[in-house]
């Protein structure tokens, strides 16, 4: 089955004509940095409007690259939820529309549930292109396995016991790991996204040189993490740096707007060593979520899985633990519609939305993605 899938959660609007096998037939982003890029963050008004010129060219594209016309477009899947409501809300309007016309079903897939699908080395342009071990991990299929999402939005360990039934372990009670990648890289002056920004510096140095927190909130049995204290480490650091007498009178400690971060290469072992507080914890997590559930195999999605030091130490972990890991190429692991190919499991079981399909900026909670409603 062919389907046409869309996503605008948050700042990428793209497209990806997909089978259900699964395989991808195409996949365009458009990316839009150069729009947030002055704000060091994502600005929702902003985003939702670039959705809105950008979605039908991406749309036009990827069904050229694919070379398949409408006509051919058997159902329309679309992220629904989590993200920003006003870019949610583009993509799910578009894909309702296109679904309407063409009287094909309409899917609405979790955008968490579809970046760990993206771990699919089916969906891949190369086998080898994305970290598979053993070397035939996932040839199978990649589930049951663990899943840790690590993006912009959010920090999320999975029980994923099948491609429909994840089940939330932990998450971020504030700061998602890439939010503090790209605030801490806002902080160090080194722009807009933080996370690619932050692994360039880091590059060259020492990450044991400053001592920097690492957080494990809750018990003894709780998976969730905690990146805020560590972002405000690194400011306290950046301002002690500094000395020259931040702490004011009226009981602020610094004025944000006189911090200067300190040159290199000061400036590469202070990023190197947020870096490795960040894989730290990442690291920790995915290893306790591995012991709880006993699977023996760990899919790490989202665009902070493009970080190479993050890549590295989890291949370290699975190949000391003889675990299976699989994690997507870079273009699989920042936001792209190709990971949608997972509303191609729904479509096969007949697990589609009507047209009062909603949005939400939550993600779904027990053991399926979504609600959905089976349809003859
Ligand atoms: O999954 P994604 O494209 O969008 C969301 O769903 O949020 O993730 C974007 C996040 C940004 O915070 C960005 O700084 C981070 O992924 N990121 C990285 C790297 N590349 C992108 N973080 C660390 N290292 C990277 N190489
Ligand atoms: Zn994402």
């Amino acid at each position: 089955m062919l389907f046409l899938a869309i996503e605008t959660t948050c700042d990428e609007t793209a497209a990806a004509v997909c089978t259900d096998e699964p395989r991808v037939l195409s996949s365009v982003v458009a990316t839009q940095h150069d729009l947030h890029g002055r704000f060091g963050g994502v600005v929702p008004e902003i985003a939702a409007r670039a959705h809105v010129r950008q979605l039908i060219p991406v749309i036009d594209s990827a069904l050229r690259q694919a070379a398949v016309g409408l006509d051919d477009i058997q159902g329309v899947v679309v992220s629904n939820r989590p993200g920003l409501i006003g870019s949610l809300a583009i993509g799910l309007t578009a894909a309702k529309s296109i679904a309407l016309c063409l009287r094909v079903p309409l899917v609405g897939v979790d955008h968490l549930a579809a970046h760990v699908y993206a771990c699919y080395p089916r969906l891949w342009r190369r086998p080898d292109e994305g970290i598979r071990v053993p070397p035939e991990a996932g040839e199978g299929g990649i589930f049951p396995c663990v899943g840790l999402v690590v993006s912009g939005g959010h920090t999320s360990l999975f029980d994923c016991a099948g491609p429909i039934e994840y089940e939330l372990l932990g998450a971020t009670i504030d700061d998602a790991a890439g939010e503090s990648f790209d605030k801490v890289a806002q902080l160090l002056q080194l722009g807009y996204p933080g996370g690619p920004a932050i692994q360039r510096a880091a590059d060259g140095g020492d990450r044991h040189a400053f001592e920097l927190p690492r957080s494990f909130p809750g018990g003894p049995d709780s998976l969730n993490f905690s990146f805020s204290g560590l972002k405000t480490a690194v400011l306290y650091t950046v301002a002690r740096l500094q000395q020259d007498g931040q702490v004011s009178a009226s009981g602020v400690p610094f004025d944000l707007k006189q911090l200067k971060p300190p040159p290199p290469p000061v400036l590469n072992h202070l990023a190197a060593s947020f870096q490795e507080a960040v894989v730290d914890v990442l690291v920790k997590r995915a290893e306790q979520a591995m012991e709880r559930t006993g699977y023996d195999r760990l899919c790490v999605g989202g665009g902070v899985a493009a970080n190479r030091r993050l890549r590295e130490r989890l291949l370290e972990l699975a190949t000391s633990r003889g675990w299976e890991l699989l994690i997507p190429p870079l273009w699989l692991c920042t936001d792209n519609a190709a990971m949608l190919a997972l509303g191609g499991e729904f479509l096969k079981r007949g697990l589609v939305d009507d047209l009062s399909l909603d949005l939400s900026s939550v993600p779904q909670r027990g053991r399926r993605p979504r609600a959905a409603s089976a349809r003859p």
